[in-house]
């Protein structure tokens, strides 16, 4: 049998790293690059690294030597880009940066995870031709690391990805695990009526990424096909999971304090990438499998 091409896949223990190894593992060789949680997937190849430490990156892509690389390691929470700019700006920035040039030099195809919050929303929705307006910390850094990406490696493909969903085993804070304990449990829990975003679930971004990664090069828009607010996608949560929506308090973004602006609408045209065959899995579909996964 032919060995399957060697694909490197940094933040390997995140929440996109997770769905990114579950699918790639079957087409490719995957060295699953984590710093402190170790994936423990079967079919992977875990490889411990501190990517902030600089031999890091030159170190692994010659050891290795990849075919391709995904970069899913990243500062991903807002506030904690927010609250720290200089602590996130090396792992948000300078690293995608030189990952880029290494595999560039290295002819190593390559995929950057991005994010539709490189848009400020208020002029959705955004396709692949819509220039990056920066509202806070996070946003400045990633459309400041898709310049910086493409600038030393043109043929590299910048997934811009919308809200994800999804089970992975370290996504214990993110926001949609979060509103599900929230409904299954009955408590409380406040929701903008007025932010609106096209999720997705992690598989079918994860999907979408491996579909381009050498063969897209620059932006795609890798959004689902529904736009709704995270009210309105904490209703069909509930749905999902056959119940009335009582505990969901509707709330204006107006009325809720925060340490940096809010983005009203980063809803994403993702019709280049449909076009292109990317099609991710039907939002109740979607939150239906992730209600039956987590049971
Ligand atoms: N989550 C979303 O809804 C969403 C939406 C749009 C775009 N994205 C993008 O998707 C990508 C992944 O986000 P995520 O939500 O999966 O993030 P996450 O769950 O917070 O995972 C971040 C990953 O980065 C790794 N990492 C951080 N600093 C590192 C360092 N110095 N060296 C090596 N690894 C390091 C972490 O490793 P350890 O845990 O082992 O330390 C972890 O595997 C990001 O580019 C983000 O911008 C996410």
């Amino acid at each position: 049998m032919a060995q399957k091409p060697k694909l490197l896949i940094t933040g390997a223990s995140g929440f996109l790293g997770h769905a990114l190894c579950a699918a790639a593992r079957r087409h490719w060789s995957v060295a699953a690059v984590y710093r402190r949680q170790r994936p423990r997937l079967p079919g992977i190849t875990p490889v411990q690294a501190d990517l902030a430490d600089p031999a890091a990156l030159p170190e692994l892509l010659d050891r290795l030597r990849p075919r391709a690389a995904i970069h899913a390691a990243a500062a991903a929470q807002v506030g904690a880009c927010q609250a720290d700019p200089m602590g996130t700006e090396k792992i948000n920035v300078t690293v995608p940066a030189r990952l880029a040039e290494l595999c560039a030099a290295r002819e190593i195809d390559l995929a950057f995870t991005s994010t539709d919050l490189v848009f400020d929303g208020r002029r959705a929705p955004y396709d692949e031709s819509s220039p990056p307006v920066p509202f806070c910390v996070y946003s400045d850094q990633k459309g400041r690391a898709e310049a910086a990406v493409l600038a030393h490696h043109p043929r590299a493909l910048v997934a811009r990805l919308p809200l994800l969903f999804g089970l992975a085993p370290n996504a214990q804070s993110n926001f949609g695990v979060r509103m599900l304990a929230a409904i299954r449990h009955n408590q409380p829990i406040e929701l903008f009526v007025d932010e609106f975003r096209t999720p997705v679930d992690t598989a079918s971004a994860a999907q979408g990424v491996l579909a381009f990664v050498g063969k897209v090069h620059g932006p795609l828009h890798l959004g689902g096909r529904t736009r709704l607010s995270r009210y309105e996608l904490g209703c069909r949560m509930a749905g999902a999971l056959g119940l009335a929506p009582t505990m969901l308090r509707p709330v204006s973004m107006a009325v809720v304090a925060l340490p940096y602006g809010r983005a009203p609408d980063c809803s994403l045209d993702s019709r280049r990438a449909y076009g292109l065959g990317y099609d991710p899995t039907p939002l109740d579909a979607a939150l239906r499998q992730m209600v039956t996964q987590a049971a």
